[in-house]
């Protein structure tokens, strides 16, 4: 069986894990100063050698995106670090900014220094103003440690971060919504080309990466190459975070080997709640289409997930026992993507609204026969048709979901009413809630 590889995680549970003295203490700032003795065309060479892939969804080379950068010009060039995380199920890079902030501080340091980048910003999900002042207490240590700031340790290279809370909209998480907001401006994607490489933040070459990508700098740099490589599979080297929640006993982070199976992950996170049957489960977020009990032994890397029929996006597993509805399920998922589309374009605008109206009907036993075919249809117009990912996304659950389970879709419409019991599946009750309260 697969072990699990605590990196990222290894001090979480260490005393105050977020100070610096902490980090330091268990080879916290090791990388960069192995970093600053190197060049910086070496450094991107050894992050291209990793085969480290952005750990933010789309699984996009690392060490190739810096490479895009066009030559030094003398002018300024941006490292913008993606910390919106918004997606339904993921929860992985706000608990590594909680605990040990300065793993992604060490990594805008090298990464910025590889890619020639003065000044980088952090993008964080406006809710999280606990993390926001976590971060800056991290940044502000890192300036007083002379990790940041003019010549540091000596290097003649100067670094500034500056922390952006956004106003909580997942768009922007969308790399171009991201760096419109980032501007001042509300935050809706551009049309690409031209790429962030090449006209991102203020027009100038910019990196965007997620928070997990830049915080597996560090150990790499560190270790080394060979360390990264030796975990993993052929294409998907190294480890990562697997979010687990929903029905299992222990649902958390669980930092692995990419490759790792969720029959493995049940182990280590108890099983299911109360011994229940696994009934769907998302490998990498509610825009991934859902998988079944059929595919507890794929290996969760991003080619295995892919032949299968879903992504591995952010490695975000809800997992749903036979207590849960489908159709309820992915009703809720879709009235999310309803909320959060930024309505630039109308497949994605109008679409959500109608798959919302039809999910509901059937949900509550209201749907006719036709309206099956009516979702499919709307997806369609949908999936392929929108300005960018998010239009996609909302469509993965609800195509998925119907091809898996049309049983259940087609029970709701003949039988006018929902087969399932909501307050079963519910992960927490009323008493629940006031007993904790309490306690
Ligand atoms: C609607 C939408 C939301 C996204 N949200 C995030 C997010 O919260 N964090 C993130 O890193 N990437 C998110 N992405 C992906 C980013 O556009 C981009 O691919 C990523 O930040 C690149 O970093 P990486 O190469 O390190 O993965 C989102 C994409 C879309 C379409
Ligand atoms: S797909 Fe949705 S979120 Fe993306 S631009 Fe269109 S309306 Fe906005």
């Amino acid at each position: 069986m697969t072990t699990l590889t605590p990196v990222l995680s290894a001090t979480w549970d260490v005393k105050d894990s977020w100070t610096l003295s902490t980090y330091t203490k268990h080879g916290g700032y090791r990388g960069l100063k192995k970093a600053l003795k190197k060049q910086p065309g070496e450094l991107v060479q050894a992050i291209k050698d990793s085969g480290l892939r952005g750990r933010g969804g789309a699984g996009f080379p690392t060490g190739m995106k810096w490479g895009f950068l066009p030559p030094d010009d003398g002018k300024p060039r941006y490292l913008v670090i993606n910390a919106d995380e918004s997606e339904p199920g993921t929860c992985k890079d706000i608990p590594t900014m909680l605990s040990a902030p300065h793993t992604l501080i060490e990594g805008v340091i090298i990464t910025s220094y590889a890619i020639g980048c003065n000044h980088a910003f952090i993008y964080l999900r406006g809710e999280v103003v606990h993390v926001y002042r976590r971060l800056i207490n991290a940044v502000r240590e890192a300036y007083e440690a002379g990790h940041l700031g003019k010549n540091i340790h000596g290097s003649g290279f100067d670094l500034d971060v500056t922390i952006h809370s956004g106003a909580g909209a997942y768009i922007c998480g969308e790399e171009t919504a991201l760096l419109d907001s980032l501007e001042g401006r509300r935050g809706q994607p551009r049309l690409k080309p031209p790429f962030p490489a090449v006209a991102g933040l203020y027009a100038r070459p910019t990196v965007v990466n997620n928070v997990e990508s830049i915080a597996s700098v560090p150990a790499i740099i560190d270790r080394g190459v060979a360390w990264f490589t030796g975990m993993g599979t052929e294409r998907s080297r190294g480890m990562g975070f697997f979010s687990l929640s929903g029905h299992v006993e222990r649902p958390g982070q669980y930092e692995a080997p990419l490759g790792i199976t969720l029959r493995e992950l049940l182990e280590f996170a108890g099983g299911m709640r109360g011994g229940r049957p696994l009934k769907f489960w998302t490998p990498g977020g509610s825009s991934t289409p859902i998988f079944t009990d059929a595919h507890l032994d794929t290996p969760l890397d991003y080619e295995s997930v892919g032949a299968a029929g879903s992504m591995l996006g952010t490695r975000a597993l809800q997992i749903f026992d036979d207590t849960t509805c489908v159709v309820r399920a992915v009703m809720r998922w879709t009235e999310f993507y309803k909320h959060e589309s930024c309505g630039k374009c109308t497949p994605c605008r109008e679409g959500t609204f109608w798959l919302t109206q039809v999910l509901k009907r059937i949900e509550k036993g209201h749907g006719t026969p036709a309206d099956i075919q009516q979702l499919l249809d709307t997806c369609d117009s949908i999936a392929g048709r929108s300005f960018c990912a998010l239009g996609d996304g909302a469509t993965s659950s609800v195509i998925s979901s119907v091809k898996l389970f049309r049983d259940e879709f087609e029970q709701h419409v003949s039988t006018g009413e929902c087969p399932f019991d909501h307050a079963a599946s519910a992960l927490f009750t009323y008493s629940d809630s006031l007993e904790g309260a309490h306690a």
